[in-house]
């Protein structure tokens, strides 16, 4: 299949990019690189032994831009990465986040629509399920009340795509939530590229371990959890990326709308990932417990059993591997890209 990615510069695109093509599929990518650098798209292309893939540096707001791109090529289907996704500027920003997440995507349906590209897989959060009703997270569950506008983005246009198939059937429309994205390409080439402090766990815990940062901050140890500290479900960002490929063979035969949560199914503590990184490489990453964070959860993990029964999609990286691979990226990249 052609597959049009939008955001594929970025971290989870990137390495969406790699197992696409190793897949058999082609690519076009645009991106308008506001979260990202070509640089990873080079290195993309190097690990899939390609020259280089069609690339766009265009916003996908631009309806003209877009229009004029869709002209040059035909695609089968369309993965939607791109977007903006920093939790704590969508508290301080909201506009810019509505504006850009729904917006950019409003523009990209009507495209599609009109190339008849009827095929979409979406990057929604667990997030959309808010303080969630069940532990493990079914898709059973009931989607809850966001805690900030980009958890709003992601649950709005899941609605959004929900209606556009439930109004015309011709349309596959794969919501894919994302759990915990964390780890790296094994080759070290490609990885997460955060600007500034990073917000997220496992890329403050390699730059501390790289001498970034000096120490971490455990956001509380007194919930109600087995060594206090936040659960959640970390997922390989390879594994998640190999979730895209099945989502592509489920469109192949014409799925209609499927919604699945993409994780391990397995609860770790902060201090798990901490020991954890400390055991399989080798080093000390010193912390210090700090009052809980604004808008935190205690426990958040899936059961993805739907997503192995209906995609045949299954997480095959443990913890170990995930703090091996960021590990490596960052060992190999000190600054990034
Ligand atoms: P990322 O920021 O690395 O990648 C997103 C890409 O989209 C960037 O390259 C950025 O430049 C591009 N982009 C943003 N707005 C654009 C626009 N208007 N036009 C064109 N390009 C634009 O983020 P990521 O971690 O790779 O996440 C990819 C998607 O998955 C996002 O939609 C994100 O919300 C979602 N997601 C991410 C996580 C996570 O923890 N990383 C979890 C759940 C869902
Ligand atoms: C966060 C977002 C979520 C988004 C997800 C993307 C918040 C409140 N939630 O989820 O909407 O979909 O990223 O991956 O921002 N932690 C520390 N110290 C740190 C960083 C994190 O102790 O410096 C803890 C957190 O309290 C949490 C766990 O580590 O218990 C994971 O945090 P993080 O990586 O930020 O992810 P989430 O909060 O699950």
């Amino acid at each position: 299949m052609q597959i049009l990615v939008t955001g594929g510069a970025g971290y989870i695109g990137s390495h969406t990019l790699v197992e696409i093509y190793k897949a058999g599929h082609t690519a076009v990518v645009v991106d308008n690189l506001s979260n990202s650098s070509k640089e990873s798209l080079k290195r993309v292309a190097e690990l899939c032994e390609v020259k280089e893939f069609p690339f766009y540096q265009l916003d996908i707001r631009d309806k003209e831009t877009l229009a004029e791109m869709f002209v040059n090529h035909k695609f089968d289907a369309c993965i939607h990465f791109a977007g903006l996704k920093a939790v704590g500027e969508s508290v301080e920003k909201p506009w810019l986040y509505y504006e850009n997440n729904i917006n950019g995507t409003l523009v990209l349906i009507e495209m599609l629509e009109k190339h008849n590209c009827k095929n979409i897989i979406f990057s929604s959060s667990a997030t959309v399920y808010g303080e969630p009703a069940e532990i493990p997270i079914t898709e059973q569950c009931p989607k809850g009340v966001c805690t900030n506008p980009y958890s709003w983005t992601k649950s709005m246009l899941e609605q959004v795509l929900m209606d556009v198939q439930k109004a015309d059937k011709e349309w596959n429309v794969v919501l894919l939530r994302y759990f915990n994205p964390i780890g790296a390409h094994k080759s070290g080439r490609i990885g997460e590229n955060p600007n500034g402090i990073p917000n997220n766990l496992m890329p403050y815990i390699t730059q501390v371990a790289i001498g970034k940062r000096e120490k971490l901050n455990v956001f509380g140890n007194d919930y109600n959890t087995a060594d206090g500290t936040g659960v959640r479900d970390y997922i390989h960002v390879v594994d998640l990326a190999k979730a895209h490929v099945c989502a592509l063979q489920a469109i192949e035969k014409q799925c209609g709308l499927g919604v699945y949560n993409i994780g391990t199914g397995k609860g770790y503590s902060v201090l798990d990932v901490v020991k954890t990184f400390e055991r399989v490489n080798d080093l000390k990453i010193p912390y210090t417990i700090k009052s809980r964070r604004p808008g935190d959860i205690a426990e958040y993990y899936c059961n993805p059993q739907k997503a192995e029964k209906e995609l045949g999609w299954k997480a095959e990286n443990d913890l170990e591997d995930m703090c091996r691979d960021s590990w490596n990226w960052q060992r190999n990249n000190p600054n990034g890209y």
